[in-house]
Protein backbone atom coordinates (compact mmCIF):
# COMPACT_ATOMS: atom_id res chain seq x y z
CA UNK A 1 0.00 0.00 0.00
CA UNK A 2 2.79 2.57 0.63
CA UNK A 3 4.43 1.46 -2.29
CA UNK A 4 1.67 3.13 -4.21
CA UNK A 5 1.64 6.49 -2.26
CA UNK A 6 5.06 6.82 -2.11
CA UNK A 7 5.62 8.35 -5.40
CA UNK A 8 3.25 10.82 -4.59
CA UNK A 9 5.04 12.17 -1.13
CA UNK A 10 8.13 11.79 -2.96
CA UNK A 11 7.36 14.46 -5.58
CA UNK A 12 6.62 16.63 -2.75
CA UNK A 13 9.45 18.39 -0.81
CA UNK A 14 10.82 16.01 2.01
CA UNK A 15 9.53 18.38 4.61
CA UNK A 16 6.38 18.98 2.59
CA UNK A 17 5.91 15.14 2.61
CA UNK A 18 6.89 14.85 5.65
CA UNK A 19 4.35 17.33 7.26
CA UNK A 20 1.58 16.18 5.35
CA UNK A 21 1.75 12.93 6.48
CA UNK A 22 2.50 13.77 9.83
CA UNK A 23 -0.88 16.14 10.06
CA UNK A 24 -3.30 13.32 8.47
CA UNK A 25 -1.56 10.91 10.95
CA UNK A 26 -2.52 13.38 13.53
CA UNK A 27 -6.29 13.71 12.06
CA UNK A 28 -6.48 10.14 12.15
CA UNK A 29 -4.93 9.15 15.06
CA UNK A 30 -8.00 9.73 17.62
CA UNK A 31 -10.20 7.82 15.41
CA UNK A 32 -8.38 4.95 13.54
CA UNK A 33 -6.01 4.20 16.12
CA UNK A 34 -8.14 0.76 17.27
CA UNK A 35 -8.17 0.09 12.91
CA UNK A 36 -4.73 0.39 12.87
CA UNK A 37 -3.70 -1.51 15.76
CA UNK A 38 -5.86 -4.79 14.00
CA UNK A 39 -3.92 -3.73 10.91
CA UNK A 40 -0.65 -3.33 12.08
CA UNK A 41 -1.12 -6.09 14.90
CA UNK A 42 1.67 -8.48 15.79
CA UNK A 43 2.96 -9.42 18.95
CA UNK A 44 4.97 -12.79 19.66
CA UNK A 45 6.59 -13.64 23.12
CA UNK A 46 9.88 -14.21 21.79
CA UNK A 47 9.91 -10.68 21.06
CA UNK A 48 9.53 -8.97 24.97
CA UNK A 49 12.62 -7.40 26.39
CA UNK A 50 12.89 -6.56 29.88
CA UNK A 51 15.40 -3.71 30.17
CA UNK A 52 16.01 -1.90 33.66
CA UNK A 53 12.32 -1.72 35.10
CA UNK A 54 10.44 -1.64 31.97
CA UNK A 55 8.94 -4.21 29.61
CA UNK A 56 9.23 -3.78 25.99
CA UNK A 57 6.45 -5.84 24.27
CA UNK A 58 9.10 -6.07 21.06
CA UNK A 59 12.44 -4.77 20.60
CA UNK A 60 11.43 -1.98 17.43
CA UNK A 61 11.14 1.39 18.64
CA UNK A 62 10.56 4.72 17.19
CA UNK A 63 13.78 7.11 16.81
CA UNK A 64 14.24 10.79 17.92
CA UNK A 65 13.11 12.93 15.53
CA UNK A 66 9.86 11.73 14.22
CA UNK A 67 7.69 12.73 16.95
CA UNK A 68 9.25 15.80 18.17
CA UNK A 69 6.52 16.96 20.01
CA UNK A 70 4.67 13.51 21.76
CA UNK A 71 1.37 14.48 19.32
CA UNK A 72 1.19 10.58 17.95
CA UNK A 73 2.40 8.26 20.71
CA UNK A 74 -0.98 6.67 20.27
CA UNK A 75 -0.46 6.15 16.71
CA UNK A 76 3.32 5.09 16.87
CA UNK A 77 1.59 2.06 19.69
CA UNK A 78 -1.07 0.87 16.94
CA UNK A 79 1.71 0.42 14.22
CA UNK A 80 3.28 -2.04 16.40
CA UNK A 81 6.58 -0.17 18.03
CA UNK A 82 7.58 -1.83 21.08
CA UNK A 83 8.48 1.85 22.50
CA UNK A 84 8.62 5.19 21.53
CA UNK A 85 11.44 8.28 21.51
CA UNK A 86 9.50 11.73 21.76
CA UNK A 87 12.04 14.48 21.15
CA UNK A 88 14.48 16.39 21.28
CA UNK A 89 13.14 18.54 23.24
CA UNK A 90 14.72 21.36 24.47
CA UNK A 91 14.27 24.13 27.53
CA UNK A 92 13.04 26.93 25.02
CA UNK A 93 10.96 26.41 21.81
CA UNK A 94 12.99 26.52 19.07
CA UNK A 95 11.76 26.97 14.92
CA UNK A 96 14.80 25.21 14.12
CA UNK A 97 17.21 26.47 11.06
CA UNK A 98 15.50 27.58 7.92
CA UNK A 99 14.07 25.67 5.65
CA UNK A 100 15.05 23.60 3.26
CA UNK A 101 16.56 21.27 6.05
CA UNK A 102 15.23 18.29 4.67
CA UNK A 103 16.42 16.02 1.77
CA UNK A 104 16.06 12.47 0.12
CA UNK A 105 18.74 10.60 -0.81
CA UNK A 106 17.19 7.50 -2.59
CA UNK A 107 19.87 6.37 -4.09
CA UNK A 108 21.93 5.68 -0.55
CA UNK A 109 18.38 5.09 1.26
CA UNK A 110 18.86 7.71 2.89
CA UNK A 111 18.63 11.99 4.21
CA UNK A 112 20.20 14.15 5.02
CA UNK A 113 18.51 16.90 7.54
CA UNK A 114 19.81 19.94 9.64
CA UNK A 115 16.38 20.81 10.84
CA UNK A 116 17.92 22.20 13.97
CA UNK A 117 16.47 21.06 16.94
CA UNK A 118 12.61 22.54 16.11
CA UNK A 119 10.53 22.03 18.96
CA UNK A 120 7.40 23.41 21.11
CA UNK A 121 9.90 23.51 24.40
CA UNK A 122 10.21 21.16 27.26
CA UNK A 123 6.42 23.14 28.82
CA UNK A 124 4.43 22.39 26.21
CA UNK A 125 5.32 19.01 25.96
CA UNK A 126 5.12 17.85 29.29
CA UNK A 127 1.82 19.52 29.12
CA UNK A 128 1.18 17.38 26.76
CA UNK A 129 2.38 13.79 28.14
CA UNK A 130 0.73 14.69 31.59
CA UNK A 131 -2.58 14.24 29.42
CA UNK A 132 -1.39 11.49 28.12
CA UNK A 133 -1.69 7.50 28.74
CA UNK A 134 0.71 5.75 27.17
CA UNK A 135 0.63 1.76 27.10
CA UNK A 136 4.41 1.25 26.15
CA UNK A 137 7.55 2.26 27.33
CA UNK A 138 8.25 6.31 26.57
CA UNK A 139 11.14 7.85 25.80
CA UNK A 140 11.97 11.46 26.31
CA UNK A 141 15.37 12.89 24.24
CA UNK A 142 16.43 16.09 25.84
CA UNK A 143 18.66 18.52 23.92
CA UNK A 144 20.06 22.02 24.76
CA UNK A 145 17.98 24.64 23.39
CA UNK A 146 19.71 25.44 20.04
CA UNK A 147 21.08 28.86 20.82
CA UNK A 148 24.71 29.36 20.56
CA UNK A 149 24.70 32.39 23.26
CA UNK A 150 23.67 29.41 25.97
CA UNK A 151 26.92 28.08 26.55
CA UNK A 152 29.20 27.04 29.57
CA UNK A 153 26.91 26.68 32.85
CA UNK A 154 24.30 28.24 31.36
CA UNK A 155 24.02 24.70 28.60
CA UNK A 156 24.19 22.56 31.64
CA UNK A 157 21.02 24.92 33.52
CA UNK A 158 19.32 24.76 30.21
CA UNK A 159 19.39 20.88 30.22
CA UNK A 160 18.61 20.33 33.90
CA UNK A 161 15.51 22.81 33.30
CA UNK A 162 13.95 20.12 30.64
CA UNK A 163 15.06 17.05 32.71
CA UNK A 164 13.80 18.62 35.72
CA UNK A 165 10.09 19.39 33.90
CA UNK A 166 9.99 16.28 31.73
CA UNK A 167 12.33 12.97 33.25
CA UNK A 168 9.18 12.59 36.07
CA UNK A 169 6.96 11.93 32.66
CA UNK A 170 9.52 9.61 30.89
CA UNK A 171 10.27 5.68 30.93
CA UNK A 172 13.61 6.52 30.33
CA UNK A 173 15.28 9.96 29.63
CA UNK A 174 18.07 10.08 26.77
CA UNK A 175 20.89 13.23 26.39
CA UNK A 176 21.33 13.74 22.77
CA UNK A 177 24.69 15.48 23.17
CA UNK A 178 25.54 14.17 19.77
CA UNK A 179 23.13 16.32 17.41
CA UNK A 180 25.20 17.84 14.09
CA UNK A 181 23.39 20.34 13.50
CA UNK A 182 24.32 22.59 16.13
CA UNK A 183 27.02 25.02 15.73
CA UNK A 184 27.15 24.45 19.71
CA UNK A 185 25.40 21.68 20.56
CA UNK A 186 28.16 18.84 20.79
CA UNK A 187 30.43 20.38 23.48
CA UNK A 188 29.05 17.38 25.62
CA UNK A 189 30.91 15.41 23.74
CA UNK A 190 33.84 16.72 25.17
CA UNK A 191 35.11 14.55 28.23
CA UNK A 192 34.88 17.56 31.02
CA UNK A 193 32.11 19.23 29.92
CA UNK A 194 29.94 15.40 29.80
CA UNK A 195 31.11 15.27 33.19
CA UNK A 196 30.32 18.64 34.53
CA UNK A 197 26.90 17.52 32.55
CA UNK A 198 26.08 14.39 34.22
CA UNK A 199 27.33 16.04 37.84
CA UNK A 200 24.21 18.62 37.43
CA UNK A 201 21.40 16.04 35.80
CA UNK A 202 22.39 12.90 38.96
CA UNK A 203 21.79 15.82 41.28
CA UNK A 204 18.34 17.23 39.47
CA UNK A 205 17.42 13.46 39.59
CA UNK A 206 18.31 12.72 43.11
CA UNK A 207 16.78 15.84 44.45
CA UNK A 208 13.44 15.22 42.87
CA UNK A 209 13.28 11.44 44.51
CA UNK A 210 13.45 9.47 41.25
CA UNK A 211 15.42 6.82 39.33
CA UNK A 212 14.09 7.12 35.78
CA UNK A 213 17.23 5.51 33.58
CA UNK A 214 19.36 8.26 31.97
CA UNK A 215 20.90 6.95 28.11
CA UNK A 216 23.26 9.25 26.47
CA UNK A 217 22.66 9.74 22.34
CA UNK A 218 26.44 9.32 21.01
CA UNK A 219 27.53 10.43 17.26
CA UNK A 220 28.41 7.79 14.76
CA UNK A 221 32.43 7.03 14.62
CA UNK A 222 33.69 9.02 11.19
CA UNK A 223 34.04 5.15 9.47
CA UNK A 224 33.61 1.96 10.37
CA UNK A 225 37.49 1.74 10.47
CA UNK A 226 38.01 4.58 13.00
CA UNK A 227 36.07 3.35 15.99
CA UNK A 228 38.49 2.98 18.51
CA UNK A 229 38.28 6.10 19.91
CA UNK A 230 40.06 6.98 23.23
CA UNK A 231 38.08 9.89 23.70
CA UNK A 232 35.01 7.28 23.33
CA UNK A 233 36.31 4.84 26.07
CA UNK A 234 36.70 8.15 28.25
CA UNK A 235 32.82 9.00 27.38
CA UNK A 236 32.06 5.42 28.26
CA UNK A 237 33.60 5.39 31.37
CA UNK A 238 32.38 8.91 32.80
CA UNK A 239 29.47 7.89 31.93
CA UNK A 240 29.12 4.97 33.78
CA UNK A 241 30.84 6.53 37.07
CA UNK A 242 27.97 8.75 37.41
CA UNK A 243 25.48 5.80 36.76
CA UNK A 244 24.00 6.07 33.19
CA UNK A 245 21.48 3.13 32.64
CA UNK A 246 22.56 2.59 28.85
CA UNK A 247 23.66 4.16 25.40
CA UNK A 248 21.66 5.05 22.19
CA UNK A 249 23.99 5.10 18.90
CA UNK A 250 24.19 6.41 16.73
CA UNK A 251 23.17 9.65 16.31
CA UNK A 252 23.54 11.34 12.35
CA UNK A 253 26.62 11.80 10.50
CA UNK A 254 28.24 15.13 9.30
CA UNK A 255 29.93 13.36 6.61
CA UNK A 256 29.31 11.84 3.26
CA UNK A 257 31.88 9.35 2.62
CA UNK A 258 31.04 6.17 0.49
CA UNK A 259 27.78 7.67 -1.20
CA UNK A 260 25.91 7.31 -4.70
CA UNK A 261 24.26 10.60 -4.54
CA UNK A 262 26.19 13.02 -7.25
CA UNK A 263 28.78 14.90 -5.41
CA UNK A 264 26.70 17.88 -7.49
CA UNK A 265 23.64 17.25 -5.44
CA UNK A 266 25.47 16.60 -2.37
CA UNK A 267 27.22 20.08 -2.91
CA UNK A 268 23.62 21.37 -3.65
CA UNK A 269 22.29 20.35 -0.66
CA UNK A 270 24.92 21.88 2.14
CA UNK A 271 25.52 20.77 5.58
CA UNK A 272 23.42 18.25 7.60
CA UNK A 273 23.20 15.03 9.36
CA UNK A 274 23.30 11.56 7.06
CA UNK A 275 20.87 9.26 8.32
CA UNK A 276 19.78 5.69 6.39
CA UNK A 277 21.60 2.32 5.14
CA UNK A 278 24.95 4.41 4.87
CA UNK A 279 25.42 4.70 7.98
CA UNK A 280 24.29 0.75 9.21
CA UNK A 281 28.38 -0.61 9.02
CA UNK A 282 29.12 2.10 11.16
CA UNK A 283 26.36 2.10 13.78
CA UNK A 284 26.95 -1.90 14.07
CA UNK A 285 30.92 -1.71 14.36
CA UNK A 286 30.06 0.96 17.23
CA UNK A 287 27.93 -1.05 19.00
CA UNK A 288 30.24 -3.90 18.86
CA UNK A 289 32.75 -1.74 20.31
CA UNK A 290 30.43 -0.04 23.25
CA UNK A 291 28.81 -3.84 23.99
CA UNK A 292 32.74 -4.62 24.49
CA UNK A 293 33.54 -1.52 26.95
CA UNK A 294 30.28 -1.95 28.83
CA UNK A 295 31.19 -5.65 28.94
CA UNK A 296 27.87 -6.32 28.33
CA UNK A 297 26.20 -5.16 30.95
CA UNK A 298 24.17 -1.84 29.99
CA UNK A 299 21.37 -2.18 27.76
CA UNK A 300 22.43 -0.67 24.30
CA UNK A 301 19.54 0.84 21.51
CA UNK A 302 21.13 0.62 18.05
CA UNK A 303 19.49 3.28 15.54
CA UNK A 304 21.25 3.78 12.13
CA UNK A 305 20.50 2.36 8.95
CA UNK A 306 17.61 -0.45 10.25
CA UNK A 307 15.20 -1.26 7.33
CA UNK A 308 15.49 -4.84 7.90
CA UNK A 309 14.41 -7.62 10.11
CA UNK A 310 17.86 -9.33 9.03
CA UNK A 311 19.29 -6.04 10.02
CA UNK A 312 17.61 -5.65 13.47
CA UNK A 313 18.76 -9.21 14.08
CA UNK A 314 22.48 -8.33 13.52
CA UNK A 315 22.43 -5.63 16.18
CA UNK A 316 20.89 -7.52 18.44
CA UNK A 317 23.41 -10.38 17.76
CA UNK A 318 26.02 -7.51 18.19
CA UNK A 319 24.96 -6.37 21.55
CA UNK A 320 21.74 -4.24 21.14
CA UNK A 321 18.97 -4.92 23.45
CA UNK A 322 16.83 -2.48 21.68
CA UNK A 323 16.69 -1.18 17.95
CA UNK A 324 15.15 2.09 16.53
CA UNK A 325 14.15 3.36 13.02
CA UNK A 326 13.66 6.69 11.49
CA UNK A 327 14.86 6.87 7.59
CA UNK A 328 13.94 3.19 7.39
CA UNK A 329 10.04 4.33 7.55
CA UNK A 330 10.16 6.60 4.99
CA UNK A 331 11.55 4.30 2.44
CA UNK A 332 9.49 1.54 3.43
CA UNK A 333 6.51 2.73 5.28
CA UNK A 334 5.07 1.81 8.60
CA UNK A 335 4.19 -1.75 7.44
CA UNK A 336 8.21 -2.24 8.05
CA UNK A 337 7.59 -2.32 11.65
CA UNK A 338 5.10 -5.56 11.42
CA UNK A 339 7.85 -7.33 8.58
CA UNK A 340 10.69 -6.56 11.42
CA UNK A 341 8.90 -8.39 14.14
CA UNK A 342 7.61 -11.10 11.92
CA UNK A 343 10.91 -12.17 10.38
CA UNK A 344 12.86 -11.46 13.72
CA UNK A 345 10.86 -14.07 15.18
CA UNK A 346 11.89 -16.65 12.08
CA UNK A 347 15.43 -15.45 12.44
CA UNK A 348 15.93 -16.61 16.03
CA UNK A 349 13.61 -20.14 15.97
CA UNK A 350 16.06 -20.64 13.20
CA UNK A 351 18.89 -20.14 14.91
CA UNK A 352 17.65 -22.12 18.44
CA UNK A 353 16.90 -18.92 20.28
CA UNK A 354 13.71 -18.83 22.30
CA UNK A 355 14.05 -14.57 23.05
CA UNK A 356 15.21 -11.96 21.65
CA UNK A 357 17.13 -11.46 25.08
CA UNK A 358 19.09 -15.13 24.77
CA UNK A 359 20.76 -13.71 21.33
CA UNK A 360 22.09 -9.79 22.59
CA UNK A 361 25.29 -9.97 22.07
CA UNK A 362 25.95 -13.66 20.82
CA UNK A 363 28.28 -12.02 17.93
CA UNK A 364 30.33 -9.84 19.87
C1 LIG B 1 14.72 14.50 10.10
C2 LIG B 1 15.44 13.91 11.28
C3 LIG B 1 15.36 14.57 12.51
C4 LIG B 1 16.03 14.03 13.61
N1 LIG B 1 15.94 14.67 14.82
C5 LIG B 1 16.55 14.12 15.90
C6 LIG B 1 16.42 14.73 17.18
O1 LIG B 1 15.74 15.73 17.34
N2 LIG B 1 17.07 14.16 18.22
C7 LIG B 1 17.83 13.01 18.08
O2 LIG B 1 18.38 12.53 19.08
N3 LIG B 1 17.95 12.41 16.88
C8 LIG B 1 17.33 12.93 15.80
N4 LIG B 1 17.45 12.32 14.59
C9 LIG B 1 18.33 11.12 14.47
C10 LIG B 1 17.55 9.81 14.57
O3 LIG B 1 16.98 9.64 15.84
C11 LIG B 1 18.51 8.62 14.30
O4 LIG B 1 19.50 8.61 15.31
C12 LIG B 1 19.19 8.69 12.94
O5 LIG B 1 18.31 9.19 11.97
C13 LIG B 1 19.71 7.34 12.49
O6 LIG B 1 18.64 6.40 12.37
P1 LIG B 1 17.95 6.03 10.94
O7 LIG B 1 19.06 5.68 10.01
O8 LIG B 1 17.01 4.90 11.25
O9 LIG B 1 17.23 7.25 10.53
C14 LIG B 1 16.79 12.83 13.48
C15 LIG B 1 16.83 12.18 12.23
C16 LIG B 1 16.17 12.69 11.14
C17 LIG B 1 16.24 11.97 9.83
Amino acid sequence: MYRLFRPLLFSLEAERAHRLTLGVARLVQPVASGLLSSLFKYEHPALAVSCWTLTFPNPVGLAAGLDKNGRLIRLWEALGFGFTEVGSVSARPCAGNPRPRLFRLPADRALINRMGLNNEGAERVAQRLQRLRHRRPLGINLAKTHDPGILGDAAIADFCESFRRLAPLADYVTLNISCPNTAEGKTFEDPKALDRLLQAIFTVRRNLNLSVPVLLKLSPPPSSRTVFDSRLEEIVAIARTHGIAGFVATNTAPDRAELRTDPDVLMRIGPGGLSGRPLATRARCLLFYLYRLTEGRLPLISVGGIDSAEEAYARIRAGASLVQLYTGLVYEGPGLVRRIKQHLVRLLEQDGFDSVQAAVGVDA
